[in-house]
Parts: C-alpha cells; sequence; structure tokens
C-alpha cells in the first residue's frame, strides 16, 4: 500500500465513520433468478454476448450507478439451489455438499450460521420473501432459524407457471391475476414501511429484508409493455451457435429444463451437440428472455423507489444479485448448468452509503462466497474467521473475503482466480465433476471423476475433459486449447493452479 492509497484509505474510513454515526445500517438484499449479465451497466469487455439490443433495465443501472459494481463475479455452481446455498453460507458447494436441487445442507453440510441468521442474531429482524434460499426440501422451507418472522411467497406463484416457455401478458389478464413478482414487490413495500418506524427510531431496530424475485427464470412470462423496449428487428441471433472446437463432450448439457415446455418439446429437437433450436424459435426466446429482465428490474425499481420515499436509502446497504449466468443459444446451449463463461458469470452489486455513492466499477475476479463476509464488514459486525479444511462442525466462518477494499483499490486483486463446478451428467447423479476456474486471462477446467460422501473430492488421475480458452482472443469460448501442443506448459501450470484451488488462489 502506497502512501497515497493510505491517506484515501483513512480518509475514507473517517468519512464512512462520520456518515455512519452510530447508526446501524439495515440491509436490503436482492436476488433474482437466472439473469445473466445482461444489463447495460455491463456494456465493454466483459459482457457476456456481444450480440444483443440495448436492455432497458434503468433501476438496476442507478442501482449499479451508485453501487460497487462487480463486473466479474462467479458464482460457485450454476444451478440455483447449489448457487444459492453457496452464497449463503458463504461457503462452496464441496463444503454445503449440496450440488442438487433437493438436498438441504444442514443435513449432508452442517448446521452452518446463514447470512441473514448472522444479521438475526446481531439484533437485526430478517425477513425473507420470494426466493432467496431454493424453496421447499432444499432449504426445509425457506430455512426457518434464518427470519424472524414467517416467510412470504407469492400467492399467484404456481398459477402463472405457464405450460409454453414464454408468455406476454395482456394488461387485462394481469390486472385480473397480478404476475408473482409484481405481488413480491408489494409485500416487499408494505415490510419496509412496516419496518421504518423501528428502523428509524430511538431504539434503532435494524432491519434486513431479503426480495427474491422469480425472474426472468423460466417460463419468461411479462407483460406484454415489455415487448415494447425490444421491438422485434432489435432482436439479434448468437453469432457462435455450434460447440466449442475441441468441446470435450461432457461439457456439454442437454437442456431438459426447456425441452419440458410445450412449445419447445414438440420442436422434437435432440439438444445433440452442434444442434440448437429453429431461429425463430431462437429469436423468440430472446426477446422474451429480455422482456423479463426489464420486468424484474421494474419490480426492483419499486421497492428502491419506497426505501427512498421512507427516508432509509442513505442508511440501508443494498446488495443485488442474480444467482448464475443463462445461456440463450450461443454455443447451440440453453439454459444453466454449465462450467462456461455464460453459465458462472453473473451480475453482482453492492451499495453502501456513504462509501459506494459515486459508483466504483471493478473488473477484478470475485466470487459468490464474498457476499457474505462483505456484508458483514459493510454493516459493521464482527468479521468472520476463514474456514478451516474440514468445516463441518463450524457454524461461523468463511470460504470467500470481503470486497470492501475494492471500494478502496478497484484494481487492486482480491484473488488469483475464480473457482466454480459443476457435475456431469447430471446434478442428481454425479460421476464427474467439472472444476472450472477464471484467472484474470484465462478459464480452464478438468473434469474428474468425483469421490462422494463422506470425501467429496476429485479423483484427479480420472479425467473426462479438459478445457482451456483464452478470453484475450477468445471472449466467446469458441477454441478449447487444452490439447493444442503449443499450450501445454500453459495447460499444466493452469492444471497446477486449479488442482490447488481456492485457498491458495487468496491474496488477501
Ligand atoms: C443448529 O444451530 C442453531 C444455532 O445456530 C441451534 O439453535 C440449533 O439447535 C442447531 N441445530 C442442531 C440440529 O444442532
Ligand atoms: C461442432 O461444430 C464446430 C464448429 O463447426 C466443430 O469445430 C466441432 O468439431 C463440432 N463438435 C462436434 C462434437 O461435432
Ligand atoms: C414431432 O413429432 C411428432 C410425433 O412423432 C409429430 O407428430 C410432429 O409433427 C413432429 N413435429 C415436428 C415439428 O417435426
Ligand atoms: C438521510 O435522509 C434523511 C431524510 O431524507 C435525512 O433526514 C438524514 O439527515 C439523512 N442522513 C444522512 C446521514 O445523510
Ligand atoms: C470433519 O469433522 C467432523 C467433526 O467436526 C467429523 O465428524 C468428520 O468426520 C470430519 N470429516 C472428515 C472428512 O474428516
Amino acid at each position: 500500500m502506497d502512501l497515497g492509497v493510505l491517506v484515501l484509505s483513512i480518509t475514507l474510513a473517517l468519512s464512512y465513520l462520520i456518515t455512519l454515526g452510530n447508526a446501524t445500517k439495515n440491509v436490503l438484499f436482492f436476488a433474482s433468478d437466472d439473469l445473466r449479465p445482461e444489463l447495460s451497466s455491463y456494456l465493454g469487455p466483459n459482457f457476456p454476448s456481444p450480440v444483443h439490443p440495448p436492455i432497458h433495465s434503468p433501476n438496476i443501472d442507478t442501482l449499479a450507478a451508485k453501487s460497487l459494481l462487480l463486473k466479474r463475479a462467479y458464482c460457485q455452481q450454476a444451478v440455483c439451489s447449489p448457487s444459492r446455498t453457496s452464497l449463503l453460507t458463504g461457503r462452496r458447494p464441496d463444503t454445503t455438499h449440496v450440488y442438487d436441487l433437493g438436498t438441504y445442507f444442514r443435513d449432508v453440510g452442517g448446521n452452518f450460521t446463514t447470512l441473514p441468521q448472522y444479521f438475526k442474531q446481531n439484533g437485526y429482524t430478517t425477513v425473507g420473501m420470494g426466493k432467496i434460499f431454493h424453496p421447499g426440501r432444499a432449504s426445509n422451507n425457506d430455512d426457518p432459524i434464518s427470519w424472524s418472522e414467517p416467510y412470504f411467497h407469492a400467492p399467484n406463484l404456481m398459477a402463472w407457471n405457464t405450460r409454453e416457455s414464454w408468455k406476454a401478458v395482456p394488461e387485462s389478464e394481469w390486472k385480473e391475476k397480478p404476475l408473482p413478482d409484481a405481488q413480491i414487490a408489494d409485500h416487499a413495500i408494505e415490510t419496509l414501511q412496516r419496518l421504518a418506524p423501528a428502523a428509524k427510531g430511538s431504539k434503532q431496530i435494524p432491519f434486513f429484508v431479503a426480495v427474491g424475485f422469480h425472474k426472468p427464470h423460466l417460463p419468461f412470462v411479462f407483460p406484454d409493455s415489455m415487448f415494447e423496449h425490444y421491438p422485434k428487428e432489435s432482436i439479434k441471433l448468437p453469432d457462435n451457435p455450434y460447440a466449442p472446437v475441441d468441446m470435450p463432450a461432457v461439457a456439454w448439457l442437454k437442456y431438459d429444463e426447456l425441452l419440458r415446455y410445450e412449445d419447445i418439446r414438440t420442436l422434437n429437437v435432440t439438444a445433440d451437440i452442434n444442434t440448437t433450436l429453429p431461429d425463430d424459435v431462437v429469436l423468440n426466446l430472446r426477446r422474451a428472455y429480455y422482456s423479463a429482465v426489464s420486468w424484474t428490474d421494474l419490480q426492483v425499481g419499486r421497492v428502491l423507489d419506497e426505501l427512498e420515499k421512507l427516508g432509509l436509502a442513505n442508511n440501508t446497504i443494498v446488495s443485488f444479485w442474480g444467482d448464475h449466468g443463462w445461456q440463450l443459444g450461443e454455443h447451440g446451449e440453453w439454459t444453466k448448468q454449465t462450467n462456461f463463461e455464460l453459465g458462472t458469470h453473473a451480475p453482482m452489486m453492492i451499495h453502501v452509503p456513504g462509501l459506494t455513492d459515486k459508483g466504483i466499477s471493478t473488473t477484478e475476479l470475485t466470487e459468490y462466497v464474498d457476499l457474505f463476509p462483505t456484508l458483514v464488514e459493510a454493516a459493521g459486525l464482527e468479521q468472520l474467521p476463514i474456514c478451516p479444511k474440514n468445516s463441518s462442525g463450524i457454524a461461523l466462518c468463511r470460504e470467500g473475503t470481503s470486497l470492501m477494499p475494492l471500494i478502496e483499490t478497484p484494481t487492486e486483486p482480491i484473488k488469483k482466480a475464480s473457482f466454480s463446478q459443476f457435475p456431469r451428467p447430471s446434478m442428481f447423479q454425479i460421476e464427474e465433476m467439472g472444476y472450472t476456474m477464471r484467472t484474470d486471462r484465462y478459464r480452464y477446467t478438468e473434469w474428474p471423476k468425483f469421490i462422494g460422501s463422506p470425501d467429496y473430492k476429485p479423483d484427479w488421475l480420472t479425467l473426462a475433459g479438459v478445457e482451456l480458452y483464452d478470453h484475450q482472443t477468445d471472449p466467446e469460448e469458441n477454441i478449447n486449447l487444452a490439447n493444442n501442443p503449443k499450450y501445454q506448459t500453459l495447460r499444466a501450470q493452469l492444471s497446477q493452479q486449479l488442482r490447488a484451488g481456492w485457498r491458495e488462489a487468496q491474496r488477501v
């Protein structure tokens, strides 16, 4: 740290303390489902796809403009419950032992203290609604111990679970039967109104309100007015509707989740490598996905407006994330559940009043396990120790790093690489575990045989595939270089780094 940085740090720390006073900060914690970083605030070299219309996301972009915007954040496993469980416990899938959508971390990983639970233990009123944990069996119905009050789900959630992959809903229909995310936003607004007096009163009982939106998850259901942001002719086909050259078959996902919808099933597609959907279907799905993103954005805006109206915005930390990336026909691939950049790269931002108001954008590598320690530090709670190798008996520890230093030095790396993983042939029947690592320049992936309970570790000697993509020359990951003779020295280095794992990649 040079002198300039030191002085800056002290100045920032002092101004933070002055702004903070003795006030405890509230937390408003947003999640969105299946949202890739396809937002205008992400435009630039690390945007997931260069083929897209301008995305209409004014509310999230406004939040991004006053946040620490993490342009290169990676989830730890690109599917709902494993990713969310990892973020909410601050531990990685090989520690939570949650790789699928049915297993509850307290049954298989340990009795870990979650992020909202930690705030609850520290005197916060914690209230959750919508999709935060993966609902049902995977969280024993939203992990009741995490919340101060009964959990809320949108009453119309199942009623809008259409049989078709998307639906642009006319006003007459959504007026009659409100869409789930609007119900969740309504509930969030009422909750903030109800908690505001205690949060602003002399006793200052702070809140942690978690608001989980369901879109843009399939089926893409949104008010038809959202289409106005995306004229049909603005939608383009992906420019790489083929699998990467020399991709190992194990990397491929047969996107069953999409094939289930009636309009897609009747197309009789195989979903095999190097096939894709008919062009008109691809264009319609992309248009509907973007519309669903704008619909989510609208709901985020409604809740943020209420926070402002209640005079709480300058005393409330706001975080926003999408649980993982999404493939919209790039590589001929659909949905999530891959180890590609498009599967693992996801949006994340944190507004800390008094500290990030001018907007700080960073392209340093970050991970979803970092959010827990970051919010803990931003709120001034006691920090967590780093987890030992076996932390199954430890309620409170972290496998990520607070990102607060990025506020002062956004170009100073926090870690050397981000790590994600995904099982094959499926998350419910694990034979291989793909371990992937993003360094500043490369994505490197190995697909070893997986040794399950009680060891939960890879057998690095039995590999079903290796991938190496150079993001400097190939940002779309179209060419696997792992078997190219010219890259063998680099491959050996990256292999060693991947196998050494996240602990060795921590710089601080
Ligand atoms: C899990 O930990 C919580 C405290 O975080 C405790 O109240 C609860 O009894 C524990 N459950 C079990 C099964 O040990
Ligand atoms: C898929 O298509 C690409 C580009 O045409 C080709 O290089 C690759 O070998 C194909 N992969 C398979 C498994 O057929
Ligand atoms: C799909 O298969 C069904 C049953 O074989 C057939 O009736 C239908 O016409 C096929 N659809 C298309 C689009 O090929
Ligand atoms: C926050 O906003 C409220 C109402 O807008 C104002 O009364 C208060 O002084 C502000 N606090 C800080 C720390 O800026
Ligand atoms: C991890 O530690 C727990 C005790 O906290 C122990 O029961 C368990 O066997 C250990 N697991 C491994 C794989 O060593």
